[in-house]
């Protein structure tokens, strides 16, 4: 009774963990959410007698706010995963394609075989960062969909604004770009689209947001797509009905009011990032994690031995910065501390 296609479906992979050793494997906030946010998503818990507001009305307004946007712009949904997946859904079918980089985030190629798209993969460029013209030379006239993760996951590489200004020249416009921007709030670069400010200049794009990384409400499951009212319909069309719970609505709004109590944490990663890629002597990350290009199992063995878990990929391995605490674990770990 189940599609025969699926049994070529690669299975998502999380991070590993250990309740005593030290999680640097999901790119994770070490830190509890802030008490202001856990204390309105125990207010909301007196409500889930009753569904969420399945238009999440305030969420959507205070995010219009923040990205500033019409609330009409902007979809939720159960993590940005979630909308990745909707977005695919929404646009590509059996004899389309959908194109990403790769190494990127897994669950690209999973949630085209899902749609029963073809998953076109783009490798990286030598020096690991998204290879735009690449992507673009790939662009067919089967292509529905493009998937640019900036910062990549997990090799913490960005694109500049004239290789995307270039792309998107390149792209008919009725193929949509998700400008994937998970790692947002930790990118430093100067250089680089920034979502909000793409959708006003090209109209297939869309913008991808998570409150799972530097809003450390990973376990909420709460992400967000900005975009062009049409796209927004769609996505909205394809959703799960009630699938954002009010108590990750509740958190989310808590969250957004607590912007700078949040930057801080972000400082912070940012600051262990910048030392563990100069103890280290490798490149710069802009995410909060780096990437050792061509490390192995044994590495990542090394590190469990010294309690630390990270994630491994035939490229290499990403390991998540989080706090000063942390980093020092990692460095011991790793054997220069
Ligand atoms: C590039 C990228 N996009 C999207 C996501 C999805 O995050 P979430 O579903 O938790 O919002 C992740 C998570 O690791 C990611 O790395």
């Amino acid at each position: 009774m189940i599609r025969p296609d699926l049994d070529t479906l690669p299975a998502y992979v999380p991070g590993v963990r250990n309740a005593r050793a030290v999680k640097l494997s999901s790119n994770e906030c070490a830190e509890a959410p802030l008490p202001s946010v856990i204390d309105a998503m125990q207010a909301s818990l007196a409500g889930v007698n009753r569904y969420p507001d399945m238009g999440a009305v305030e969420l959507r307004e205070a995010l219009a706010r923040h990205l500033g946007v019409g609330a009409y712009q902007v979809a939720v949904g159960t993590g940005s995963s979630a909308l990745c997946q909707q977005l695919v859904v929404a646009t590509s079918g059996p004899g389309d394609e959908v194109v990403f980089p790769w190494r990127s985030f897994e669950a690209y190629p999973i949630f085209a075989q899902i749609a029963g798209a073809a998953p076109v993969a783009v490798p990286l460029t030598a020096n690991h960062r998204v290879d735009l013209a690449a992507m673009a030379d790939a662009v067919t006239e089967r292509t529905r969909m493009v998937f640019v993760c900036n910062p990549n996951n997990p090799t913490g590489t960005t694109i500049t604004n004239d290789e995307f200004d270039e792309f998107m020249n390149r792209v008919p416009e009725a193929v949509l770009v998700a400008l994937d921007e998970a790692y947002f709030e930790y990118n430093t670069a100067s250089d680089g689209p920034i979502a909000t400010e793409a959708i006003t200049r090209y109209p297939n794009v869309i913008g991808l947001r998570t409150f799972s990384k530097a809003y450390g409400l990973a376990g909420a499951r709460v992400g967000y797509a900005f975009g062009p009212r049409h796209l927004i319909e769609a996505l909205n069309k394809v959703a799960v009905p009630f699938s954002v719970s009010s108590v990750a609505q509740a958190g989310a709004i808590a969250s957004l009011e607590a912007q700078d109590e949040l930057r801080e944490r972000v400082h912070q990663t940012v600051a262990q990032r910048k030392r563990v890629t100069d103890e280290l002597g490798i490149d710069e990350s802009q995410a909060n994690f780096i990437w050792l290009p061509g490390a192995a199992q044994e590495v990542a063995d090394q590190l469990a031995q010294g309690g630390v878990l990270v994630r491994v990929f035939p490229e290499g391995i990403r390991v998540t910065v989080t706090n000063e605490a942390e980093t020092d674990a990692f460095l011991k770990a790793y054997g220069r501390a």
